[in-house]
């Protein structure tokens, strides 16, 4: 009975967490670029709840870990990657999260994006593998499609350039320039993220999701070569 009181108020607590942070995430983001907005955030949430319903995982480091991911990206902050993790640091330290979550949460967001990836990522943890995984299916698929040209637009990127081959080793001072045809995205990031996924179930959602870019890849060389 005490346990149950217990565990109950826990939930409580953690269920309020939750929505504070959700609120400070969508205010955060209010004017982000569409592809990185609290849109993303929500599906990034709801992709990782989805796989750690199969691989397991601290369930509130994975959720404010999804909702903080990109509280900050250092692409909209003049390159500056510390940002996110300081405003994360910051809003975790005013909740009521013990001190190893914080440092788990923080850890998570220096460490998980792609560019980074690039040279050789320095922490790994179950839950990161998860957000991960999620935040890389969101690049993929028709969403991932819709995200990418949204980018390129954003960059004011060519959409295809057939003269302009795709940097298929980019490193990552190269890649965060981000100056490409978002074709080439496809080639330089996008078809690469199904061989990467962490876990088994984000490898199975990513599959249906590739197949769908690559066909639209072949559509949309026969509407240009017509
Ligand atoms: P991460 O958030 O893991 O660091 P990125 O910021 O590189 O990954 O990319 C996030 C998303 O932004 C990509 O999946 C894509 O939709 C878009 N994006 C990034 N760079 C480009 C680019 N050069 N052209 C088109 N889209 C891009
Ligand atoms: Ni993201």
């Amino acid at each position: 009975m005490f346990t149950f009181v217990k565990n109950k108020s826990m939930n409580d607590v953690n269920a309020n967490i939750i929505e504070n942070t959700k609120k400070f995430v969508k205010q955060k983001l209010e004017k982000a670029e569409a592809g990185h907005d609290y849109w993303h955030i929500l599906r990034v949430l709801k992709l990782s709840e989805k796989i750690a319903q199969k691989e397991g995982g601290n369930l509130l480091v994975i959720r404010l870990g999804a909702l903080l991911h990109d509280i900050a990206d250092a692409k909209f902050h003049q390159g500056d990657e510390t940002i996110g993790p300081r405003v994360a640091l910051n809003f975790l330290q005013k909740q009521k999260v013990s001190e190893n979550i914080i440092n788990h949460i923080v850890k998570i967001i220096e460490n998980i994006s792609y560019k980074n990836s690039l040279e050789g990522q320095k922490f790994s943890s179950l839950e990161l593998q998860i957000i991960q995984d999620a935040d890389r299916l969101d690049a993929i698929g028709a969403i991932g499609i819709a995200r990418a040209f949204n980018y390129g637009g954003y960059k004011n990127n060519p959409i295809y350039d057939p003269d302009l081959k795709p940097n298929l080793n980019m490193d990552k001072e190269t890649y965060k320039k981000g100056n490409t045809t978002t074709i080439n995205h496809f080639y330089e990031k996008l078809l690469k993220l199904k061989d990467l996924m962490n876990t088994s179930t984000g490898k199975q959602i990513a599959e249906d999701r590739h197949r769908f870019m690559m066909q639209y890849l072949e559509q949309f060389y026969k509407e240009w070569n017509i």
